[in-house]
């Protein structure tokens, strides 16, 4: 392959942003710089490449970034040879923008550029900052060994970029349009993942379960699903052959579209033993007149009849999901319709928003960001109550019940403890025992709080 040796030891320090994608990306950014013999470090000191992975979201998210850069340009005046990178989302989002707010970044490079990192690098000599911005539709890294750190958990993208056009989100902006990586690759990635010591696989993706093993990619002609299915399998099928990996003890999935929640997905879910009963499923508005300005593709009646479906046939369904509030247009009736329908459909969990416009989506230039900032935080702060209460509640039903935890490591708080997580993506800790990390282990819950389990293990 064309490798690139640089010209001395540099030592490269990522720094993360943002969703799992994001952390996933990241790996990659480490396999591809590692084969072209960089060294990857895990303290910002002791780097002489800092890149720093990024998330643009919401606007919050890029403001992050920016205090950070600055930051960093203080160890940049006492390290004066120090690369300092600005990879991701917020690269691709804000482009040379970027170098108006920190001048002194060296690289600008969007997520479909990782291949030219270490040429990148290597030029800094030349002193001009390196743009690496072309969204490449074709580009999926199948090539790419990531470089992860040893563990329990291991991400794993199955699917890049967005076809969704939801009006509200910059991710098809910043990330291109959807591809999928085949699926006899996956399976071998994952079989080595099993070999490395790997327990649990998360497969990634935009709308994850759009995924498909086929050229479904502007480059070819649509394809209907019966062809599709010809050609390759669909996002059930691979579950059904993750489910098949021998030594594999879990399989999650992140993060699905209702829309695409197909009738062999829900099969697969059902059938498949390693495949944890949990799925996150944003919702965004449960207001049906939102929904349709968000281009969201179902309705509020559409989304409760999936969510009474799914329960249906896969008994114990742990779901969670996002809610974005304040959306363009959302008046106080659309808001309790959200609520209301949280209320009625009990999540475990929910990741809670305020919306933040962002430049370049639909939503930014056709609509009225006509919520006012207080009225955001007023709504968000009712429907975080009213989630955490629901959460707690249903936690607590949990206590005096056996659940199944994947010891995952040393619980941050007491070194006599694990951390793991349920089938349903709780966090539970437990005194270690004579356990390992590692470890699927049957424990008992003695008490619970919105966001984590207690308990003891049994026989
Ligand atoms: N403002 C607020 N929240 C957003 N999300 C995506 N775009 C925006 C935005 N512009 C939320 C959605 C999505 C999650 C990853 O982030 O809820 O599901």
């Amino acid at each position: 392959a064309s490798e690139i040796k640089p010209q001395k030891a540099r030592r490269v320090y990522i720094e993360t942003y943002g969703c799992q994608m994001n952390v996933s990306d990241s790996e990659l950014m480490a396999g591809i710089l590692t084969r072209s013999g960089y060294e990857m470090v895990d303290q910002l000191e002791s780097a002489d490449v800092v890149l720093v992975n990024t998330c643009a979201i919401r606007e919050n998210a890029e403001e992050k970034v920016l205090n950070r850069l600055k930051h960093l340009n203080h160890r940049k005046r006492r390290q004066p040879n120090l690369v300092l990178g600005v990879c991701g989302c917020m690269a691709q989002h804000i482009k040379t923008k970027i170098l108006d707010a920190a001048p002194y970044v060296d690289l600008v490079m969007g997520p479909d550029s990782y291949r030219s990192l270490p040429r990148a690098i290597q030029s800094m000599t030349t002193g001009d900052p390196f743009l690496g911005l072309k969204l490449d539709k074709s580009e999926d890294y199948a090539d790419v060994a990531p470089v992860r750190k040893e563990g329990v958990r291991a991400w794993l993208t199955i699917q890049r970029g967005c076809d969704k056009m939801c009006t509200f989100c910059i991710v098809p902006f910043v990330r291109g349009r959807e591809r999928s990586i085949p699926m006899h690759l996956l399976i071998d990635d994952v079989k080595r993942l099993v070999h490395e010591g790997f327990k649990e696989v998360v497969l990634l993706g935009q709308t994850v379960n759009s995924y498909y093993d086929g050229e479904k990619s502007p480059l070819y002609p649509p394809l209907t699903k019966g062809e599709a299915k010809r050609r390759g399998g669909d996002f059930g099928d691979l579950l059904v052959a993750m489910n098949e990996v021998e030594g594999l003890e879990r399989v999650r999935f992140t993060s699905p579209h209702p829309s695409d929640a197909t009738e062999p997905l829900i099969e697969a879910m059902a059938t498949c033993d390693k495949v944890c009963k949990q799925m996150h499923l944003p919702l965004q508005s449960g207001s049906t007149k939102v929904l349709k300005a968000m281009r969201r593709t179902y309705t509020a009646e559409e989304y409760r009849e999936l969510v009474a479906r799914m329960r249906e046939r896969i008994p114990n369904l742990s779901i969670s999901t996002d809610v974005i509030v304040g959306f363009c247009g959302e008046t106080e009736e659309d808001f309790m319709e959200t609520c209301d329908l949280m209320a009625e459909i009990r999540y475990d969990a929910a990741f809670m928003f305020k919306y933040s416009a962002r430049e370049g989506t639909l939503a930014y230039k056709t609509l009225n960001d006509d919520v006012s900032e207080e009225e955001k935080g007023r709504r968000l702060r009712e429907i975080i109550e009213l989630q955490e209460r629901i959460s707690h509640e249903i936690n607590q039903a949990l206590v005096g019940k056996i659940v199944a935890v994947l010891a995952e490591g040393e619980s941050r708080r007491d070194a006599e403890h694990y951390h793991g997580k349920t089938d349903s993506f709780k966090t539970t800790v437990f005194p270690k025992g004579d356990s390992n990390v590692g470890e699927l282990v049957r424990v008992k819950v003695e008490s619970a709080t919105a966001h984590t389990l207690l308990g003891e293990i049994v026989a």
